[in-house]
């Protein structure tokens, strides 16, 4: 394993509520280091995005969460999503799953998600001090609530997947990007992001505080806020609770 930014070290629960609150939880009473892994088995309250809550089936999935303590200024945090969702799509590509990355940061295969990602910052002044990266990827998971339009590894592929090895790539490249991050490769992840994000330069629905509209993801901002072009031809910048896709 050649790593760049992470020491690996892992710390294995066999039942927690959530890697992300007991990962911050540790560490105000441990010292960890750059890149630290927390895997649990069963997570029982996993946090989404928005107060979603995040669920998988215990022993089926990877439910983790990584430490980073590289300093990142405020105006590039959103850089830690793009690196995060950036490895989790090429840990699948590797296995031959094409995904895309559905702004900010789901994995969506065949139009279903596979992972999500809840990036957690402590920040300190103009930069991040600390960032939580947790992940939920579906590995072998075969049954998910119709709502929810889940899929998994075995679900695209038919064959059982040993999650360490996932894991294993997955950790690798999170600090291949994370190194890009550090050395300020700005422009390249914002390319490669781009690249793989779900219906860019597509004309789709939307809906906003004003209701249903069309428009077309040109791209995002600095911020990582998703840049829209109006049919009129204008153009508008959406945080995450301000937009919603509609198939
Ligand atoms: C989302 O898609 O809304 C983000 C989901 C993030 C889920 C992961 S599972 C491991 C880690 N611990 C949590 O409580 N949440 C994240």
């Amino acid at each position: 394993m050649i790593l760049r930014q992470f020491n690996y070290s892992r710390i294995k629960v066999e039942t927690t509520e959530s890697t992300n609150e007991l990962l911050a939880e540790y560490k105000k009473s441990h010292s960890i280091q750059n890149g630290a892994v927390l895997t649990t088995e069963n997570q029982t309250k996993g946090k989404g995005q928005s107060g979603n809550k995040w669920i998988s089936e215990p022993g089926q999935n990877l439910t983790l969460s990584i430490f980073i303590n590289n300093r990142i200024p405020n105006n590039k945090l959103f850089y830690l999503n793009i690196i995060s969702a950036l490895a989790i799509h090429k840990t699948l590509d590797d296995i031959k799953i094409s995904s895309k990355i559905k702004w900010p940061n789901d994995i969506i295969v065949n139009h279903k998600k596979i992972a999500g990602i809840l990036v957690e910052n402590q920040i300190q002044g103009s930069q991040s001090i600390h960032t939580i990266v947790g992940i939920g990827l579906n590995v072998n998971q075969k049954g998910f609530e119709e709502a929810i339009n889940a899929t998994s590894i075995i679900n695209e592929l038919n064959i059982d997947f040993d999650k360490e090895e996932i894991l294993s790539q997955l950790y690798q490249y999170l600090d291949f990007y994370l190194n890009l991050l550090v050395d300020n490769n700005y422009k390249t992840l914002e390319h490669l992001y781009l690249k793989q994000l779900y219906k860019v330069n597509e004309t789709n629905h939307f809906e906003d505080s004003t209701g249903v509209f069309q428009g077309e993801i040109i791209g995002i901002t600095e911020n990582g806020l998703l840049n829209i072009q109006l049919s009129n031809g204008k153009r508008k910048s959406y945080d995450i609770q301000e937009i919603k896709y509609i198939q």
